[in-house]
């Protein structure tokens, strides 16, 4: 089944990177939000990185002038937004990338069965729950996949294509393919906690913490280690304050909950003093690191 027609809910941080994918490999996309606000801001941020990377390829010589415009206007003429979810009923593929609630995407995906055809394929973006639990809310679990995308969706070459017991080959197929139409590259990956990227990264950044909460050795020395001792971009404590902290104490408690017997998905006190501080990460000024704008001490 080819992706042809895709809704997109939720046009924030994601889900305006996904439009934009997804639009600029040759896909009709509606994007629906909660409210107008969200909505208009979702769209501005498109325009704002269609318009970006046109000038970036003008400058780089691979677009004449007219040809990046052209590019703009038709990739953004690709894109309706939308308020109401009835608007994605004929869509072929429906990306959810809401809130981090299961409880919300798994009441979206029921009502989103009422709506669509019987073949639509249902994907989510979620970065910690489980698909299949939203394959059987939908009531379509052979329909269910995960298109897991990275931040930010435009820059970021990866998309995880989640699996589980349930889905059917083509409903996988279709959205493989579909993640390479938005110019990824697709890994298959089970329905497992954190799925590939996620399950290695965050019980590394948890011992990273844990070393600097039994005083190993310091922050600074940590990043700096992993930094030039691996070739990281960053260190795991400077990615902790980028991911934001109660976003991974969030990922953690969740796991914890669920897979009580797994030693890798454990909670460091100093995660869990911090984010009761206020004391978020980079967003909030303050983490692990005292940040100003992209500077920190
Ligand atoms: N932020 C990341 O780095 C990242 C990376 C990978 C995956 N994810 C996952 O992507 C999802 C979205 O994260 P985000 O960072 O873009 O969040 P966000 O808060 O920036 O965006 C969520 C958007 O969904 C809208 N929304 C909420 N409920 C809705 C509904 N019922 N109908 C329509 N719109 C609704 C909100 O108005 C908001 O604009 C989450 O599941 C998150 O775990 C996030």
């Amino acid at each position: 089944m080819a992706i042809r027609k895709v809704g997109v809910i939720g046009c924030g941080l994601m889900g305006h990177g996904i439009v934009q994918v997804a639009a600029q490999g040759g896909c009709d996309v509606v994007a629906v939000e909660a409210d107008q606000a969200a909505l208009d801001r979702g769209l501005g941020r498109i325009e704002k990185s269609l318009a970006k990377l046109a000038a970036k390829q003008v400058e780089k010589g691979k677009l004449a002038e007219d040809a990046a415009e052209a590019f703009v206007k038709e990739t953004r003429g690709r894109i309706t937004g939308s308020l109401e979810r009835s608007a994605v009923a004929d869509c072929d593929l429906v990306v959810e990338a809401i809130v981090e609630d299961l409880d919300a995407k798994k009441a979206l995906f029921a009502e989103l069965n009422g709506i669509c055809k019987p073949e639509t394929i249902f994907a989510s973006n979620t970065s910690s729950f489980p698909i299949g639990e939203m394959g059987s809310a939908s009531g379509r679990p052979q329909n269910m996949v995960g298109l897991h995308f990275f931040n930010p969706v435009q820059l970021m070459r990866l998309v995880e294509v989640v699996r589980t017991d349930d889905t059917s080959e083509e409903s996988f197929a279709a959205a493989r393919a579909f993640g390479e139409a938005c110019g990824k590259t697709p890994v298959s990956c089970k329905d497992t906690p954190g799925f590939v990227v996620n399950r290695l990264l965050v019980p590394y950044m948890v011992q990273a913490l844990m070393m600097l909460d039994r005083g190993d050795a310091s922050k600074e020395d940590i990043d700096a280690a992993m930094q030039l001792g691996c070739g990281y971009p960053m260190g795991p404590i400077t990615l902790t304050d980028y991911v934001g902290l109660d976003t991974t104490l969030s990922i953690l408690k969740g796991w914890v909950d669920r897979y009580p017997d797994e030693p890798a998905f454990a909670i460091p006190r100093s995660l869990e003093e911090k984010v009761a501080a206020g004391k978020l990460g980079r967003k909030t000024g303050e983490g692990f690191y005292v940040w100003e704008g992209d500077k920190k001490r």
